[in-house]
């Protein structure tokens, strides 16, 4: 039976009658909606909870952030994840990602410290009600909001972290693995390394250009592969629950489409950027295109050694398959031409190329850096497919930024446009994709953004006390595409 809604949408957007309209989702594939605890949560300091990297920061240089907002109350989510599980649950999704705050399990944040009882009571609330109203709790065990404590002994520069963050994991897999069987260790390592560590737009915002980045990731990946292997060993035979990572990237694609340089530029940027975690994972070690330019570029510049760290052989077999499934997140699409135009050193300098957009593509309002490519997309998964054995993959991020309002006509183009070309890389490409996730469920607290740009398939209204919650069109939209399973 075509739906009232279906007409509407048909008329307002005449162009998602289109071919993908003749695939539908697979019966086993999975939708969500995604949210991230310092995003959502508030309670910067209730029931114990400490500082992260974002509390003392935003608390020590509140103009960092557009209209020197924070994360202190944020959604409330805190106190009001009753309302949004029944918001998850009303949109008809098969799950719900969301992430745990280390600060609240473990205050004083190093290995071995004392567990919050009233932050374990407050994750178990939240997990037995996802799971009595019949939705899979997804949890990232990583985003984004280290201990300010770990911060103080250097963060994720310092090799110790990867022991605090094994206690911390194996503390989580302890406290709700019997019931949580969807880990994700870390979200999006590229932002926390390389805008954390080797620039200055997100926490803890050291800015050791060329070198904070890499070293980060290399302790994160090994973190990443110290727990995925403890997990195998210790916890999935009761436990039996699948551990992933999540990255993010753009598609990048030529610039000039007849031109070798750009066609290689977009290629050493995917690598740059994605593969810098894809092929530890997948293939084992660093890319060569990475080795070979970062230890070039380290010599030339006078540097000892090179400025990316090494694996050993027994550390690239521990990462090596470290995954049960592997998450992508991804927004946007950008143009690539090769260029040294770069300060050195950096992580620019060393993967030499400039990206740059199409006047054509859509902007969004709120966040100038995303732009509604859809087929982006589809040729993601497609070179995925082709570099990385058609892993199994989750899609745990993608969404739109707009304005506040309720008729979010540029968030619903997006989500059909980008639904539309996930069937046909489903359908016509062959590309192993488990499950989609809309980011976000919520309007929330956007990093240096603020509240400015809003993600929310449902609008949050910030100047209420209640931080009322109102579902757009969007959220519609995509409740209808989960219970027809087409894009309509
Ligand atoms: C992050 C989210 C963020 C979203 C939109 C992703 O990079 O995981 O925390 O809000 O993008 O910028």
């Amino acid at each position: 039976m075509i739906s009232k809604l279906f007409v509407v949408i048909c008329i307002l957007f005449p162009q998602v009658l289109t071919d993908s309209n003749r695939y539908s989702f697979p019966e086993e594939f999975l939708f969500g909606v995604a949210t991230a605890a310092y995003q959502i949560e508030g309670a910067f300091d209730e029931d114990g909870k400490t500082y992260s990297i974002w509390d003392y920061n935003l608390h020590k240089n509140p103009d960092w952030v557009k209209d020197r907002a924070n994360g202190d109350v944020a959604c409330d989510s805190y106190h009001k994840w009753k309302e949004d599980i029944q918001l998850v649950k009303a949109l008809g999704a098969n799950f719900y990602r969301m992430s745990i705050a280390w600060t609240r399990i473990l205050p004083s944040g190093h290995a071995g410290s004392q567990i919050n009882e009233k932050a374990v009571l407050h994750y178990n609330n939240i997990i037995n009600e996802l799971i009595s109203e019949g939705l899979i709790p997804m949890i990232t065990i990583y985003h984004w909001d280290l201990p300010q404590s770990l911060q103080e002994i250097g963060g994720w520069m310092n090799p110790d972290i990867i022991d605090h963050y094994v206690f911390y994991a194996q503390t989580v897999f302890n406290l709700f693995g019997d019931r949580v069987k969807h880990w994700i260790t870390f979200n999006e390592p590229y932002h926390i390394c390389e805008e954390g560590y080797s620039g200055v737009s997100m926490a803890p915002f050291f800015n050791a250009s060329g070198i904070g980045g890499y070293l980060c990731s290399h302790n994160v990946l090994l973190s990443h592969g110290k727990i995925y292997r403890l997990y195998e060993k210790l916890y999935k035979p009761s436990q039996n629950g699948k551990i992933s990572i999540t990255m993010d990237t753009t598609w990048y694609e030529a610039k000039d489409q007849s031109s070798d340089s750009d066609k290689e530029a977009a290629q050493r940027k995917l690598q740059f950027n994605y593969g810098w975690y894809m092929h530890p994972l997948v293939k084992g070690n660093y890319p060569a295109v990475m080795i070979e330019r970062i230890d070039k570029f380290s010599e030339q510049e006078g540097f000892p050694k090179s400025r990316l760290p090494k694996f050993t052989e027994s550390e690239i077999e521990m990462i090596r398959g470290s995954y049960d499934f592997l998450g992508l997140n991804h927004y946007s699409t950008s143009l690539a031409e090769p260029s040294q135009n770069f300060n050195q050193p950096s992580q620019n300098y060393d993967t030499g190329v400039q990206d740059s957009g199409d006047p054509e593509w859509e902007v969004s309002k709120t966040s100038p850096w995303l732009k509604d490519v859809p087929w982006g997309l589809r040729k993601l998964l497609v070179w995925i497919k082709e570099e990385y054995r058609n892993p199994p993959l989750f899609i745990f991020e993608n969404g739109w930024s707009s304005t506040s309002g309720l008729m979010d006509e540029d968030r619903v183009r997006y989500i059909n446009g980008y639904l539309s070309e996930l069937l046909k890389a489903i359908h016509e490409d062959g590309c192993n994709v488990l499950g989609y996730t809309h980011w976000s469920l919520l309007d929330n607290f956007e990093w240096l953004s603020g509240y400015s740009a809003r993600f929310g398939l449902v609008e949050v209204d910030f100047n209420s006390r209640e931080r009322t919650r109102t579902p757009r069109l969007s959220y519609r939209v995509y409740q209808n595409i989960i219970k027809s399973r087409i894009v309509n």
